[in-house]
């Protein structure tokens, strides 16, 4: 046996401002998943997070409810201890970077890196709000856009036409806060010296630590130049201050990656085989893992290594980012009641049915994850309840009534062991590999083999034959076992169906090593359903229920880790606004709609953009399947589109539709009174 391995995982810090919804727990049950398999396959695995306790947002929500950052973040631990514990997510310690391990280390590693020469001061001019008596960061200033003269703009970019500036551009600008008009004001700001790391992160970040998608996105960062990052805020700020620097702080960005520390020392000190340097001096050996969503890769992946190697520690072993979660194919939302908080799902649905989904639509890569609430349904019923659990309520009743519930020895179909034997490995590799997809789809197939061999059996028919009471107990025994071993192989994903299980197999928690293994003269406990289908009128309790959260305050957090409400996808490439103004878009009349022979998806749509007619083939029958319907309807079109050749013709242009496909696809239109032909600007 090799030794276990010593490996620390984190997950990203939740702000201390806002309640948990299922975009965040994307990633904590993906992280939970993975280390409960490492603690399952017997390696000593650490899962340590916090909340992200500090920052000027968290100190003016404080402020407007009347009550001291301290008591606002301790508030929110308890709830967000309560949702995690709630979704089985099993942290080692939930800690918060409000803590003194924290501020010790954050100063520590500050002094290491100003010593090295790293830190750069500098004054910078930025937007002062007079009444507040505070600077103001960028998203607490509003304006006028200076493009396109779109009132109530944020200070760094304009949703209306998508300008960035800075605060200084726009006109009237005025602070969100108070209301009052900003002044500039000069103040001595702290940079951290990126680019001192530039070659360092070059190779770091084609070492295999990332994904390739991110390891090529940072190459961009890379090849465009790093800039020294601004590590500094002025008073007043919720933070620690910076050592030697009165009325400076550290801006939360810094402090917050070195939560994942301190929460491992704070763990530290109440687990003595536990030693941290173990774990973070730099020639530790102990792997570090740290689950991200996609929007915080550039603090992860640059500036955190290169903190953590100026200041003489070691360097993560790799960086797993995940995609956002979108709900039927939408970005969350809270009109639709898809913004749906841990605690409203709680309410009304088993933690373990959104743990199975999760595990079943999630790869090793980037992806965003739809959570489909009506695939989710089928996929959970037919899955859990119709092949896993379905094995064990076939067989438990004959081995009780046949045989006071004990399982006979034997192996009525060792093909059938061999197979589920043989397939551990590679259903090991998935997990370890992130890519729980394939591991439920290995699972799964397992399952159909099971179920299939116990239908053709059919145990039912036999126990009502004279003389047949042996083989129905070793049909029923060796289901039992297969059921048991799937139990193992999906521990990781579903841990309260397996300590359910495990009471009813009347055996200790099971461990991966025990798939090798059968059960024989072995007394099982009562059979009690172990999972229940899951009732669509509970899901539209609670999308309904989501829909009435809209009343309770929601303040804006920020960035927030896989949250799904973000503007901005940061793994897409951003365009020029040049690149944008050269698309010919226009409002078309669609004259004629037809199917097209021989092409399963194309619709033939005849369209008028006002000085000509154009063919168009497009992909949108699976959702208009009357295309008829679809005449003297208006809707956009790029008319600058290279025409392409395809098979039926040449297509000149494309109609615009958004959706996820299927029969969810929404051909766009304008608002009544539109002209084919107008631009669109
Ligand atoms: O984006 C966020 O929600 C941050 N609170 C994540 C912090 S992760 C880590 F670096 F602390
Ligand atoms: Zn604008």
């Amino acid at each position: 046996m090799s030794e276990p391995r010593k490996i620390l995982v984190t997950s990203a810090l939740p702000y201390a401002n806002g309640s948990i919804h299922l975009g965040h727990m994307l990633e904590y049950i993906q992280t939970d998943m993975w280390v409960r398999f490492q603690k399952h396959r017997g390696n000593q695995c650490i899962y340590v997070c916090a909340d992200d306790a500090h920052g000027s947002a968290i100190m003016l929500r404080a402020e407007k409810e009347g009550i001291t950052p301290e008591q606002l973040i301790a508030n929110v631990q308890a709830e967000h201890s309560a949702d995690f514990a709630a979704f089985l997510v099993d942290f080692d310690n939930f800690h918060s970077t409000h803590a003194e391990e924290n501020r010790e280390l954050s100063s520590q590693i500050y002094l290491k890196l100003r010593d090295a020469g790293h830190i750069a001061t500098r004054s910078i001019t930025q937007y002062f709000d007079p009444e507040k008596k505070m600077f103001l960061a960028d998203r607490f200033i509003k304006g006028t856009c200076p493009k396109c003269g779109t009132e109530d703009q944020y200070g760094d970019n304009c949703e209306k036409c998508g300008a960035t500036y800075a605060p200084t551009d726009l006109k009237d600008p005025k602070s969100a806060i108070s209301g009052a008009t900003p002044v500039l004001k000069d103040s001595q700001h702290f940079f951290f010296k990126l680019p001192d790391f530039q070659e360092m992160l070059q190779s770091w970040t084609r070492s295999g630590s990332l994904q390739d998608a991110v390891a090529n996105k940072i190459a961009e960062w890379l090849d465009a130049g790093l800039q020294q990052w601004d590590i500094s805020r002025d008073a007043p700020y919720f933070g620690f201050e910076i050592p030697d620097e009165p009325g400076k702080y550290f801006y939360v960005w810094l402090d917050a990656p070195i939560g994942y520390m301190a929460s491992f020392k704070n763990l530290c000190a109440r687990r003595p085989e536990l030693d941290f340097d173990a774990f973070w001096a730099k020639d530790s050996t102990a792997e570090l893992y740290h689950f991200i969503g996609k929007d915080i890769v550039n603090f992860h992946a640059l500036f955190w290594p290169a903190m953590l190697e100026g200041a003489g520690y070691r360097k993560p072993t790799s960086i797993n980012v995940h995609g956002y979660l979108t709900v039927n194919g939408q970005k969350m939302s809270k009109s639709r009641g898809t913004f749906i908080k841990a605690r409203t799902y709680l309410d009304h649905l088993s933690p373990e049915y959104l743990r199975y989904y999760y595990a079943a639509k999630l790869g090793r890569g980037v992806d965003d994850l739809d959570l489909n609430l009506e695939d989710f349904v089928q996929k959970v019923n037919s899955d859990l309840v119709g092949k896993v659990v379905n094995i064990a309520s076939r067989c438990a009743g004959f081995i009780h009534k046949g045989n006071a519930g004990v399982l006979v020895a034997g192996n009525a179909a060792p093909e059938l062991t061999d197979a589920f034997l043989a397939a551990a490995p590679s259903i090991a590799e998935a997990y370890e590999a992130r890519d729980f997809a394939r591991a439920m789809r290995e699972i799964m197939g397992l399952a159909d083999r099971a179920n299939a061999w116990i239908a053709d059996k059919a145990p039912w028919s036999l126990a009502k034959q004279e003389g047949k009471q042996d083989e129905v107990q070793a049909i029923c025994a060796l289901g039992i076992n297969l059921f048991r071993q799937l139990v193992i192989f999906l521990k990781p994903v579903l841990p309260l169906l397996a300590a359910d299980a495990e009471a009813f197999l009347n055996v200790a928690p099971l461990t991966w090593n025990d798939h090798a293994t059968l059960l024989s003269n072995h007394q099982l406990n009562e059979f009690k359903p172990l999972m229940t289908r899951i009732d669509p009128v509970k899901v539209q309790a609670m999308t309904d229920a989501s829909k009435e959260d809209l009343t309770a305050s929601q303040t804006d957090t920020g960035a927030a880790q896989g949250n799904g409400e973000l503007a901005k996808d940061p793994l897409s490439p951003e365009i020029e606004f040049d690149t944008f103004a050269a698309v010919d878009l226009r409002v078309a009349l669609i004259l004629k709609a037809e199917a097209v022979e021989g092409a399963d998806k194309l619709l033939r749509l005849t369209l008028d953009i006002g000085d000509e007619q154009r063919n168009v083939f497009s992909g949108i029958k699976s959702a208009y399947p009357n295309p008829a319907e679809l005449e003297g309807r208006l809707t956009m079109m790029i008319a600058n589109l290279k025409p392409r050749k395809m098979r039926f013709g040449i297509s000149e242009g494309m109609v615009m539709a958004a959706g996820p496909g299927g029969e969810e696809i929404y051909l766009l239109s304008p608002d009544s009174g539109a002209k084919p032909g107008q631009r669109i600007k």
